[in-house]
Formats: C-alpha cells, sequence, structure tokens
C-alpha cells in the first residue's frame, strides 16, 4: 500500500535546490519523464507537483520557454516536494511557484477561476456549472463523467436517477454523501448527455485535478470509462481497470462501472458492490445495509 508522502522530503528538496543553486545551476529542464511517459499505460503514481503544472486551467502558449530559473528559493511547498518521483517543471512556472500554487490553493479559488467558463463550447448550452458538492476533507471522492439534465438544473452533481443510486451505494457502505466528495470531469452538460470531446476534457480536466489535490482524499473512485481514461491517461476501457488499485497523486484509485451503466444493466451491481467493498475495507467501514438493491 503507498504510504503518505515522507513528511521530510520538502525540506530535502529546499536544501538541494539550494544546494544547486549554490553551484550556479539555476536552469531546469522540462523533465523527458512526463514524454516518455506519454502514451503508456496503465499510468498509475502521477507526483503533486507535476499536478500543479498540469493543473494550469488554460493552454500554455506554446511559445514559453522550456526552461525555466529558480528565482525564489524561499517559498518550497511541502505538499508540492512531497511527490516521491521526480518533479517536472511546467514551462514557465518555476518551481517554486508551481509548490507554491500546490500549497495555496482552495476550492473557492478553483471555483471563482472557473468563474463564468467560457473557455470550451460546452458553455453554449449548459444552464450551471456543476463544480463539485460534498465534503471538503473527504476520504473518499468519487469521480463522474459530467453534468446531466438534472445536474445542470440544480447545479450539483449526481442528482438524477443515476446519482440516486450513487447515494444508495455510498448510504450501503456507512456513510452520507455528505460525507464524501463528488465531482465530474467536465463541469458543464454536454448536450443530449453526449460523451465529452477530448478538447472539452483536455480544458476541464485541470481543474478536477485540482480540486484532487486540494481534497487529498485518501481514495478517488472514477465512476465510468471517463473518469478512468481521464485520469489514468489511458483509452483502455474501465473494465480493463475494474477491481484494482492504482496510485494516483497520493491516493489510491479504484475505477468501477458508473451509475448510469447500472441502470441499463443491473448484472453488474455485483461487480461494484465488490469493488465499493474493496473500498470500505481501505477505509476501515462496516457497511450498513448490504449489497444496494
Ligand atoms: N453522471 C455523471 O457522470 N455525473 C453526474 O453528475 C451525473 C450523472
Amino acid at each position: 500500500m503507498p504510504g503518505r508522502p515522507d513528511e521530510t522530503l520538502p525540506k530535502q528538496l529546499t536544501e538541494r535546490l539550494h544546494y544547486y543553486q549554490e553551484l550556479g545551476i539555476n536552469l531546469f529542464y522540462k523533465d523527458r519523464w512526463m514524454s516518455a511517459r506519454a502514451g503508456k499505460e496503465p499510468v498509475p503514481a502521477a507526483g503533486r507537483a507535476a499536478a500543479a503544472v498540469r493543473a494550469e486551467p488554460t493552454q500554455m502558449p506554446s511559445k514559453r520557454p522550456a526552461a525555466v530559473t529558480i528565482t525564489r528559493p524561499s517559498a518550497a511547498s511541502a505538499r508540492a516536494a512531497s511527490a516521491a518521483e521526480p518533479l517536472p517543471v511546467a514551462p514557465g512556472l518555476t518551481l517554486f511557484e508551481a509548490a507554491e500554487r500546490v500549497e495555496n490553493d482552495s476550492l473557492e479559488k478553483i471555483r471563482e477561476e472557473i468563474g463564468d467558463c467560457k473557455r470550451c463550447r460546452l458553455c453554449e448550452q449548459r444552464n450551471t456549472i456543476v463544480f463539485g458538492d460534498g465534503n471538503p476533507r473527504a476520504e473518499l471522492m468519487f469521480v463522474g463523467e459530467g453534468p446531466g439534465r438534472d445536474e445542470d438544473a440544480q447545479g450539483l452533481p449526481f442528482v438524477g436517477r443515476a446519482g440516486k443510486l450513487l447515494t444508495q451505494m455510498i448510504e450501503a457502505m456507512g456513510l452520507e454523501r455528505k460525507d464524501v466528495y463528488i465531482a465530474n470531469v467536465v463541469k458543464c452538460r454536454p448536450p443530449e448527455n453526449r460523451t465529452p470531446e477530448k478538447d472539452e476534457i483536455a480544458i476541464c480536466s485541470p481543474f478536477l485535478l485540482r480540486q484532487i489535490d486540494v481534497i487529498r482524499p485518501k481514495v478517488l473512485v472514477c465512476l465510468g470509462g471517463v473518469a478512468a481514461q481521464t485520469l489514468l491517461q489511458t483509452n483502455r476501457s474501465v473494465s480493463h481497470f475494474r477491481g484494482q488499485w492504482l496510485d494516483f497523486r497520493g491516493a489510491r484509485l479504484l475505477a468501477t462501472y458508473h451509475p448510469a451503466y447500472l441502470l441499463r444493466n443491473p448484472n453488474a451491481k455485483g461487480d461494484v458492490w465488490k469493488d465499493l467493498q474493496m473500498v470500505m475495507a481501505v477505509l476501515g467501514l462496516a457497511g450498513r445495509k448490504g449489497r444496494p438493491a
């Protein structure tokens, strides 16, 4: 089981960076590690500083230099520096800026940055931005695909038919909705509930990654293929990952079927319940009622 990051790493990293600086090494190049990983599957743990970097809400202009200078050695952050993997540095962001960004982020800031979002075409037909809902300190976070009609009307995730089933599952685990956090890959309803397009996901998912980094859940459950494929950066179907723990940004990630899929395929409920029992075991939950109907 992957433990929480080593608490001494931020200090070690800061000292190491000061050491490099004293040696006159001020430039750190964009890590080949990220590009080397691109396209490889499956993709487990990603570092938290990488998170900060990938959580840029808008595409970075390609003209930005690939090399960055460390200019502010005083601001190393515990959380960004706690990544157990090499730290890729975003073009245009110093490592310290990336670290600070992770350290100082909050759900309020993320929501504020989303604003009255017009970054992609999904804004044209949405009524409400569905940011996410629940306990910001939740140990358990669910990630769905995107709002449907009811969510778009109410501004809350998973409140329609699939949402009711999700609520039942949460309660069967011995929890209430207010104990967990629920968010989606895209925050605006795709017209006719179509699957979000790649570019829409690319624009919106950085906000989800930041939400995950702020909440720091112990367990992250991907509901359905879009959530799993987005977080794991793969094209593989959810059945490939089901029932299997993966590491993701300091959390344990489990992918399972989407509740909407269960509404169409009730026979798959048993598999999902098995997955949720794995989650319950990790979180030390006894469960309330046994398998949801
Ligand atoms: N389906 C999702 O993926 N998310 C919701 O919020 C509702 C339905």
